[in-house]
């Protein structure tokens, strides 16, 4: 079974689908850890909720970004972790971590990329005037929101749509997408050649998580 540990700085949405993506039997692992940088995250109370294992780490008790992600990356390693998932972790991981797990480091990016990288992906869209955006799963690199692209699913923009509602729109497919992700992972079935994330999946099961029907 996958050893996944886990990083987030707020909310928790997505860690939630991934605790419900265990407990259902569709992803075959064990969140052995929380990392947050936040300790009003209600991710906490999330990792409360399902006897999880956290920890509050905050860049600034710590010497440097560098000493922080040494950090980070030891606490993983010394309980097993084989993925790090970020999820909502609103901070640019830095090299100690990303050497520690090459390819081993999933994002949750709330845009198509490459448009968009950065915060408030989604007003960004929006403030763009796109009609199509959507939300991304990557592996992290050092750059921001720049790692190979594993999967990413596609929603409308409405011109009535407020920030609000493209996010919630977005946030669904994010939930849905990510242990997907995770899924593949797990089952070995994710190959980096270069840029490029070869998933070994059929077309039919990858049509309807890229373009999946939408109901509002
Ligand atoms: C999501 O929109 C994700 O795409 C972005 O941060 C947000 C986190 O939401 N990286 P949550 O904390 O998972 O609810």
């Amino acid at each position: 079974m996958l050893k996944i540990g886990v990083m987030a700085s707020g909310r928790g949405s997505n860690f939630q689908s991934i605790i419900d993506s265990i407990k259902s039997g569709y992803l075959k692992a064990t969140i052995e850890l929380l990392i947050t940088d936040n300790p009003d995250a209600y991710a906490i109370q999330r990792a409360k909720d399902n006897s999880i294992e956290f920890l509050v780490m905050k860049p600034s008790d710590f010497s440097s970004k560098d000493a922080y992600y040494s950090r980070v990356a030891e606490e993983f390693k010394k309980r097993s972790v084989e993925l790090v998932v970020l999820a909502g972790f609103m901070r640019v991981v830095k090299k100690p971590l990303i050497e520690a797990y090459p390819m081993r480091i999933m994002n949750i990016h709330p845009a198509l990329l490459p448009s968009f990288p950065g915060l408030h992906g989604q007003k960004q869209a929006l403030d763009y005037g796109v009609k199509i955006s959507g939300c991304t799963v990557h592996f992290v690199d050092e750059g921001v929101d720049t790692g190979p692209i594993i999967i990413q699913a596609a929603v409308p923009v409405y011109h009535d749509d407020t920030e609000d509602s493209l996010s919630e729109r977005i946030l669904r497919q994010e939930h849905r997408i990510f242990p997907y992700a995770i899924k593949l992972f797990s089952e070995g079935r994710l190959k980096v050649e270069g840029r490029r994330v070869i998933i070994d999946a059929p077309r039919s099961e990858l049509d309807l998580i890229i373009n999946p029907p939408i109901g509002n």
